[in-house]
């Protein structure tokens, strides 16, 4: 029985279409939770007949009962687990606690560097250029109470020493990002995946 994913989402959802489009079937996409009311991934969600909700300021300002109904719908969709793909809300400790090591992220930097608060989106892209690093690249990772903090389970760097606009930067990152997060994904939902001492070991 292939294991059931939820996908979280805030904007395009280029990652999660490369999910969808994750031919190794490891898994299904049988979920798609937006923070956003207007976002395309919801969209996409629709054109591939995927459930897809809104849990956001404008149906749940209570953001305790946004928690619940979050939790809900997830256990009565039987859902195995979670990836944040683009999502920027914060998830809820009592989340994270309902999923252990099953939540992953996908984070467009080399983690630990130009992570944590105040790093997503362009904003990551805008501090590698400014600080002339001549690698940047993708990381797949857990999911713990932390902002980026969760044990990494895969990286791919990119060569930017030829790119010099954060723009140029944020497409070779997404394009390391679409290719990580389904072979990621791929490894935890048929549980290759081992952590000892906050290193994860890939099973083979
Ligand atoms: C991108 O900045 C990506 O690097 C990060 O989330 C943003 C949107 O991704 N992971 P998506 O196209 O919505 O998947």
């Amino acid at each position: 029985m292939l294991k059931k994913v939820a996908v979280f989402v805030s904007g395009g959802g280029s990652n999660l279409q490369s999910l969808i489009d994750d031919s190794q079937n490891a898994y299904k996409i049988t979920l798609v939770i937006s923070d956003k009311e207007n976002a395309f991934a919801l969209e996409r969600a629709e054109q591939h007949q995927i459930k897809s909700a809104y849990f956001g300021k404008n149906n749940f300002p209570d953001k305790e009962k946004r928690t619940q109904a979050t939790l809900q719908l997830l256990q009565e969709m039987k859902i195995d687990y979670i990836v944040l793909a683009g999502y920027l809300s914060i998830v809820p400790t009592e989340l994270i606690q309902a999923y252990p090591q099953k939540i992953i992220n996908i984070h467009p930097s080399l983690i630990p560097s130009f992570c944590g608060m105040g790093y997503y989106g362009h904003f990551v892209h805008e501090a590698v250029l400014k600080a002339g690093v001549k690698l940047s690249g993708a990381t797949v990772h857990f999911v713990d109470e932390g902002v980026d903090t969760g044990a990494i389970i895969m990286q791919k760097s990119v060569d930017i020493s030829n790119i010099h606009t954060a723009e140029e930067i944020a497409q070779a990152v997404l394009k390391i990002e679409h290719e990580i997060l389904p072979q990621a994904l791929s490894y935890l939902c048929q549980e290759q995946i081992t952590i000892q001492e906050h290193r994860t070991i890939i099973l083979q």
